[in-house]
């Protein structure tokens, strides 16, 4: 596996690939989720590109991005063992020569669930994704059901601009209790990750959204929301400072 900080010499690189390429775009401290991604990837494509960035322009609130958690030694040897080619690990400098002064902003559904919590968080997102959709020029990229929302915008993004990779969605991976796995879940305590799995049981029982909301408050949870849209449950909240999504077909 080749690892690339540098973007020009990654695009060099780039055009001596032959094949299809896919892409899965990632912050790190990579987890069971992130790897079926790849796996993924790895199976439908000739060569993988994996990037982690964990990117600031997301990030609404400077704490959460100050104690994101980082792991990158593992990160490599994870990647490493699984065969993907290439891992790109960009700095701020070489993702924004702008400065930021330049952003993609959707202005429907961006502003709803984790966007009307999060402002700006998807401007950040669908710039970052873009960047790097022009970057790597896959063939196929990959996002996880999990951020349902990131992953709609990305895919209404791409329709948007004419952007010819294809947006390939994977199921949410979850821990035997169901929780969803998630890079944040580490910032738990021992008695927060227990009652985490409420979150995936309550969103999950036939019970109405109003009782659901009442039960994970009862039980501790403090709710951002949770709402019903395109037949899912969607939920934000949080135990202590950590905050948590997951969302469910009905
Ligand atoms: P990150 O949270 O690191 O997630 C990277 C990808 O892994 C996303 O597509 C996410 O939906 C997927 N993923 C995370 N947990 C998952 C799980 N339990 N099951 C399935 N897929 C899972 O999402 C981001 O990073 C960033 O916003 C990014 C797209 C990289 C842009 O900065």
């Amino acid at each position: 596996m080749t690892i690339f900080k540098d973007m020009p010499q990654w695009q060099s690189f780039r055009k001596s690939l032959t094949g299809t390429l896919g892409f899965v775009p990632t912050m790190g401290a990579l987890h069971d989720g992130h790897l079926l991604l790849v796996k993924e990837s790895l199976l439908q494509n000739d060569k993988t590109v994996v990037s982690i960035y964990v990117n600031p322009t997301q990030f609404n609130n400077k704490s959460d991005l100050k104690t994101y958690p980082s792991s990158l030694e593992s990160d490599i040897e994870k990647l490493k063992a699984i065969g993907v080619t290439a891992l790109l690990t960009p700095t701020y400098e070489q993702m924004y020569p702008d400065k930021y002064c330049y952003k993609v902003t959707e202005s429907d559904f961006s502003s709803t669930l984790c966007g009307s919590h999060r402002l700006g968080h998807f401007d950040g997102v669908l710039t970052v994704v873009l960047k790097l959709l022009l970057i790597t020029q896959a063939d196929r990229a990959y996002f996880g059901e999990k951020d349902y929302q990131q992953l709609q915008l990305i895919r209404g993004m791409v329709e948007a601009f004419f952007i010819k990779t294809k947006i390939i969605p994977i199921k949410t991976i979850r821990e035997a209790d169901g929780l969803a796995m998630s890079s944040r879940n580490k910032k738990l305590t021992k008695e927060q990750r227990k009652l985490a799995a409420q979150l995936f049981e309550q969103i999950s029982k036939t019970q109405s959204s109003e009782q659901t909301k009442l039960s994970l408050r009862k039980l501790g949870f403090k709710l951002d929301y949770l709402e019903e849209h395109f037949n899912r449950r969607f939920v934000a909240a949080s135990l202590g400072d950590v905050r948590l999504i997951d969302n469910v077909e009905l």
